[in-house]
């Protein structure tokens, strides 16, 4: 992989780097596409990380397709498909990780403990095979983007963190490969995570800045049949808590719909809207 990185760069030619764990769908497809625009040479990583998964998580039932990745791969003109075998990329149990420090510690990270521990070290390790000027990731895992680009800062990684907004079917549900888990009437009571946002931008956009008044109405709209609630906090970049919302503040929400847990968010000053909305495939 670093061998056609590096010739390809010897070339001249930009690398943008899509980082997934397969089972492609279009939001990904999005991210190649804003790789595309931003590089000469665009390579899509699949691979399910074992280290990010917690011991009573879906490691084993995470769905995979691989043939049909690699088709969805080449029809979106992806230049490299890298999708290592477990062994491959942990020859060794890898002993040294990144930690991820406090920002960890809060939302998914409290809730799945060692997570991002685990998606930092392989975005580090795909960073430092790859070696792509530009890597793309989604806004729909907020706090898993904002913990890669303050990697990046920190660390010095030495390439540009792009943020694509969070893709959307039309009725509001975020693309998520775990969708496929959820039955009609569960994807039907998952429109409440969207809609609960929906109702906190509604609000924000009315006058409303106090964050305890926003997240007691977003709850409100999430405590819908079918879904257990579990956090919709209005935090800054830094996941932190706000003391009062603004055009910068993002609302996070997590809840369970069945069996399947399920996140989503919005930024007030962008809203909903300007996330990007497609036909589901
Ligand atoms: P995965 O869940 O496959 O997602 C790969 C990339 O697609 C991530 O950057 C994610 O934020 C983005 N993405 C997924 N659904 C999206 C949506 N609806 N809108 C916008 N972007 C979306 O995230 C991971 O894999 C892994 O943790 C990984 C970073 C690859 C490390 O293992």
């Amino acid at each position: 992989m670093r061998e056609w990185s590096r010739a390809e760069r010897k070339r001249g030619h930009r690398i943008g780097l899509v980082p997934t764990m397969g089972f492609l769908h279009e939001a990904h497809l999005r991210l190649v596409d804003r790789a595309r625009e931003r590089a000469d040479r665009v390579v899509l990583s699949s691979f399910v990380n074992p280290l990010q998964f917690g011991p009573r998580e879906d490691f084993d039932h995470y769905p995979r397709d691989p043939a049909r990745d690699r088709r969805l791969a080449t029809e979106r003109a992806v230049d490299c498909l890298f999708a290592p075998s477990t062994e491959a990329l942990y020859a060794v149990d890898p002993v040294v990780r990144i930690a991820p420090g406090p920002m960890s510690d809060v939302l998914e990270g409290a809730a799945r403990p060692g997570h991002f521990q685990g998606v930092l070290t392989v975005v580090a390790k795909l960073f430092h095979v790859v070696e792509p000027d530009i890597a793309v990731f989604g806004r729909k895992d907020f706090q898993q983007a904002m913990l890669v680009r303050r990697m990046v800062a920190d660390l010095d990684f030495g390439l540009e963190v792009e943020i694509v907004p969070t893709v959307r079917e039309l009725d509001g549900l975020a693309i998520s490969s775990r969708n496929s888990y959820l039955g009609p009437d569960e994807r039907r009571a998952a429109l409440a995570l969207s809609r609960a946002l929906r109702a906190v931008e509604q609000a924000w956009r009315g006058g409303q800045a106090d964050p305890k008044e926003l997240e007691r109405r977003g709850l409100e709209v999430l405590h819908a049949p079918g879904v257990a609630p579990e956090y919709l906090k209005l935090v800054g970049e830094d996941l932190r808590p706000v003391a009062r919302a603004d055009a910068r503040t993002v609302v996070v929400v997590a809840a369970a719909v069945g069996g399947t847990r399920l996140i989503d968010n919005v930024v007030l000053g962008e809203g909903m809207a300007n996330d990007i909305a497609v036909r589901a495939s």
